[in-house]
C-alpha cells in the first residue's frame, strides 16, 4: 500500500510539472509578441502637435473608382523576402498605385503603424520632412493571416489598408 501511494504521488507530481511547463510555454509565446514604437526625430514641442490638424478616419468610398486623393492616402503593403532571422520584410508605400503622398514640412505622413492579426504592432512616428511616405518593417509572419496598416496625414486624417496572407 505504501508503494502504491508513492506511485500515485509520483504520477501526480509528473502531471503537475508537465502542466506548469505548458503554461510557461504559453506565457513565453505571449511575451514574444512584438510591440514597439520607433520614433524618428520626433520633435517634442507643442509646435509639432499644432501641425497635426486632422485625426478623423477615412476610407475609399468606392473601391471600383478610388479618387487620386484617396489613393494618395491609402497605404500599399508589399511583402518582401524573409531574412536570416525568419522575419519578413514588409514595405509600405503611401499611397497606392504609384500616386505618392507629399512629404514636405507642411504636409507629411506623421505615423505609419502595422499590425499582424491585431497582435503584433510596430509604429513609426515621423517628423515633418523627407521620406515620410514610405516605411519598412521586419515582421514575424509565421501563421499570420492578415497585415493591417494605418497611417496618419497631418492634414487629411487617418487611413488604413490590409493585405491577406495566403
Ligand atoms: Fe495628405
Amino acid at each position: 500500500m505504501k508503494n502504491f501511494n508513492y506511485f500515485i504521488a509520483v504520477i501526480f507530481f509528473t502531471v503537475f510539472a508537465v502542466s506548469c511547463n505548458q503554461m510557461s510555454e504559453k506565457k513565453d509565446n505571449k511575451d514574444t509578441v512584438v510591440e514597439k514604437e520607433v520614433i524618428l526625430n520626433k520633435p517634442s514641442n507643442e509646435d509639432y502637435k499644432k501641425l497635426i490638424v486632422n485625426r478623423d478616419t477615412f476610407q475609399i468610398k468606392d473601391a471600383k473608382k478610388p479618387t487620386d486623393f484617396e489613393l494618395k492616402h491609402t497605404p500599399e503593403i508589399i511583402i518582401g523576402d524573409v531574412n536570416e532571422k525568419g522575419l519578413t520584410k514588409v514595405s509600405v508605400s503611401i499611397g497606392s498605385k504609384g500616386i505618392i503622398h507629399p512629404s514636405i514640412p507642411e504636409h507629411w505622413i506623421d505615423f505609419v503603424e502595422v499590425k499582424v492579426d491585431d497582435s503584433q504592432i510596430e509604429k513609426i512616428i515621423n517628423a515633418p520632412g523627407e521620406n515620410t511616405n514610405k516605411a519598412e518593417f521586419y515582421l514575424n509572419l509565421k501563421n499570420a493571416k492578415i497585415i493591417n496598416c494605418t497611417i496618419g496625414c497631418n492634414l487629411h486624417g487617418i487611413w488604413s489598408n490590409s493585405l491577406k496572407i495566403k
